[in-house]
């Protein structure tokens, strides 16, 4: 991945895809974004491009840098636009099944050279490499929450990744400016195998009363100086995404202790998914909502 003229396709425009897409503009790259909704698309435009002005106008990028970046990034309904895309960065919600979906159909669309490499936090690469008949060029690319911002890549190698198509992703990852870090294709990876069981830990810590959230949250930070608490850290993430990857390393791991927690659920349930949608364990609303605890 050296020359500037390479494109990177990005699916999926929530808070994750968004901001790949913007990395990887800013990055050189010609970026594709795609999402299935339409307002979600729209949002992830104005986004991006709200987040570029900002840069600028803080110094951290320079005019023409800016809007170089927001030349290069293209929005698209279509995914016909991704056929001539170089590497695809899947990003779109933590289900397996439509996951496998979107791989099966880039598969028989994009060019027979392109990597399909998914930002999924938890699910199987190898399954989704399953679903393609490229299984040597599926890879997991796991960004952290914000991307732009965050230093780390987690790089997963399915079953069947070649290590030519591992070294393009590394390098890849490098020239966005991350280091790099190399798991192989176990539930939750590194990070939320270790991570995912300790927010999970701290809503049991709330749903049986052990203390406020408030008290959760302050104790991790000042007492393990986390710069957010779990519930906190939860929240931003989303509480939906959250559940998802206890799902899959209570059903991949097969281990009880990996139960999502009642309360966990009940969010979800309630549709109180974290930041994303102004309320979750916290609210971030300006008028005063019931709160489940
Ligand atoms: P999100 O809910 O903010 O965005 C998901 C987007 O995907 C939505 O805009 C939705 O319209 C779109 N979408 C759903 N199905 C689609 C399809 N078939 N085709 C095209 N677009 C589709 O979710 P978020 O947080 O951005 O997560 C996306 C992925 O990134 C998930 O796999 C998640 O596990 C992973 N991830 C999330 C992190 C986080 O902190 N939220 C961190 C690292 C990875």
């Amino acid at each position: 991945m050296g020359e500037t003229r390479e494109t990177i396709g990005v699916i999926g425009g929530g808070q994750m895809g968004s901001g790949i897409a913007q990395l990887a503009a800013i990055s050189g790259f010609d970026v594709w974004l795609h999402d299935s909704d339409s307002g979600a698309l729209q949002r992830a435009s104005e986004g991006i491009g709200a987040a570029l002005r900002k840069l600028v106008s803080k110094g951290k990028l320079s005019e023409l840098a800016g809007t170089d970046a927001l030349n290069r990034l293209r929005c698209t309904s279509d995914l016909e636009d991704f056929r001539h895309a170089d590497v695809i960065i899947e990003a779109i919600i933590e289900s397996e099944d439509v996951k496998k979906k979107l791989f099966s159909d880039l598969d028989k669309l994009v060019k027979p050279s392109a990597i399909l490499a998914s930002n999924t936090s938890s699910i199987s690469i190898t399954r989704l490499a399953s679903a393609t008949r490229r299984p040597a060029q599926v890879i997991g690319m796991h960004f952290m929450n914000p991307p732009p911002v965050m230093k780390l890549i987690e790089i997963v190698r399915g079953a069947d990744t070649s290590e030519v198509v591992f070294s393009k992703i590394k390098a890849l990852a490098e020239r966005f400016g991350k280091t790099v870090i190399c798991s192989n294709d176990y539930p939750g990876f590194i990070v939320n195998r270790i991570l995912m069981p300790m927010i999970n830990e701290a809503f049991h810590a709330l749903y049986t009363g052990v203390a406020t959230k408030e008290d959760i949250d302050t104790g991790m930070k000042l007492g393990t100086n986390h710069p957010m608490g779990p519930l906190e850290l939860a929240d931003f993430i989303g509480l939906d995404v959250c559940l998802s990857i206890m799902k899959v390393l209570h059903h991949g791991l097969g281990d009880s202790r990996y139960s999502p927690c009642p309360l966990l659920v009940q969010y979800v349930d309630a549709g109180r998914l974290g930041r994303k949608k102004g309320i979750g364990v916290y609210s971030y609303k300006k008028e005063p909502v019931k709160m489940l605890i």
